[in-house]
């Protein structure tokens, strides 16, 4: 069973004492929902894998009440210090060297030298970090592969009966994950693109950020592999027309003739796109089999802004899930 637990302050209280008792905790974070272990417990981080169907060589984020607090367990620099004034908190993660005295269970690291950091802007995940005083360690809070969840019912879909509880946070406002930046080498690598603005951040930064390629193989960061966030139903991008038997993932005027449609922004806004990108593939991934289509086709987005991180998602949950 599944506890479902409110915002109020003694169900923060009893979230964190789950937490401290090694179970996982589901909670809304602005980008996705996270699932929640106590990072300095390697059984409890041992949970998440499991609970997920998640490879162990695919390492965990940390998210922390504050950059002070994050800053203690790895090896700032002067960019991570002033990336971390301007995007924190908010949906941006920091890839840096762990320091010797990091707490962290190494499982969450997936036993690599380096850990990703975050400070989440949500208030319930701030309280519930600040309530339990030490990081925690949370993943999407879906099934390894699936896609990511925006509300407390997409997850209970995938994991209901798994963990412990889940904090209902309400609709995720950003919709896709969070900015993924390795500093740990000597020039800044964008690992996955997300809820942080791009240009903003190459801005703050100085320069240019290319993103490193898709690595199936031996991913640097594991959550570059092609086939992420895939729905059931195969996916068809960057669609012009639509096929009998598909669903239409719309951005802007439909394309004519859909009987099943999910428009991401009718105005053409990516912030509304995005945030309604897992929301749109949840719904019709469940809504097109009762209308006998068996694909989805999604129409262009543009790749400016956070046009890149849903083109990003987009590709990958076009690509067959293969393992
Ligand atoms: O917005 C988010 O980032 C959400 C919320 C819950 O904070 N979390 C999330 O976690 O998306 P997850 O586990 O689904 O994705 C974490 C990504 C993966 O691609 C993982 O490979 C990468 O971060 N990552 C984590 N630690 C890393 C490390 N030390 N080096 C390189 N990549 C790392
Ligand atoms: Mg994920």
């Amino acid at each position: 069973m599944t506890e479902s637990l409110n915002r109020t302050d003694r169900d923060i209280a009893a979230a964190a004492s789950l937490l401290r008792d090694g179970k996982l905790v589901a909670f809304g974070t602005e980008t996705v929902y996270g699932l929640g272990a106590d990072a300095t417990n390697a059984l409890a981080v041992a949970a998440i894998f499991e609970a997920k169907g998640r490879p162990l060589f695919n390492p965990l984020i940390c998210h922390y009440e504050s950059a002070e607090a994050a800053f203690a367990d790895v090896l700032a620099s002067p960019l991570a210090e002033r990336l971390a004034d301007t995007f924190w908190p908010g949906p941006l993660t920091l890839v840096l060297p762990r320091l010797k005295t990091c707490p962290v269970a190494l499982l969450a690291g997936a036993g690599l030298e380096t850990l990703a950091i975050r400070v989440p802007a949500h208030p319930v995940a701030q309280r519930l970090i600040a309530a339990l005083g030490r990081p925690v360690a949370a993943p999407s809070a879906n099934r390894s592969g699936g896609i990511s969840p925006t509300t407390a019912a997409h997850v209970l879909a995938s994991l209901e009966g798994r963990i412990a509880a889940i904090i209902d946070s309400g609709p995720c406002r950003v919709g896709l994950e969070s900015t993924v930046l390795d500093l740990s080498g000597p020039a800044p690598v964008l690992l996955r693109p997300g809820g942080v603005n791009l240009e903003a951040l190459e801005a703050s930064i100085g320069c240019k950020l290319s993103a490193i390629s898709h690595q199936p193989q031996a991913p640097h960061s594991p959550g570059m592999m092609r086939s992420h966030y895939a729905p059931r139903l195969p996916l068809r991008i960057n669609a012009t027309s639509i096929q009998p038997n598909e669903a239409l993932l719309a951005f802007g005027p439909p394309i004519p003739g859909a009987r099943l449609t999910f428009q991401l922004s009718a105005r053409e806004n990516l912030n509304e796109a995005a945030s309604k990108l897992f929301e749109g593939l949840h719904w019709l991934d469940n809504t097109a089999p009762a209308h006998a289509l068996t694909a989805i086709a999604a129409m262009p987005i543009p790749t400016h802004a956070v046009g890149r991180a849903i083109t990003d998602r987009l590709s990958r949950a076009a690509t067959p899930f293969d393992n």
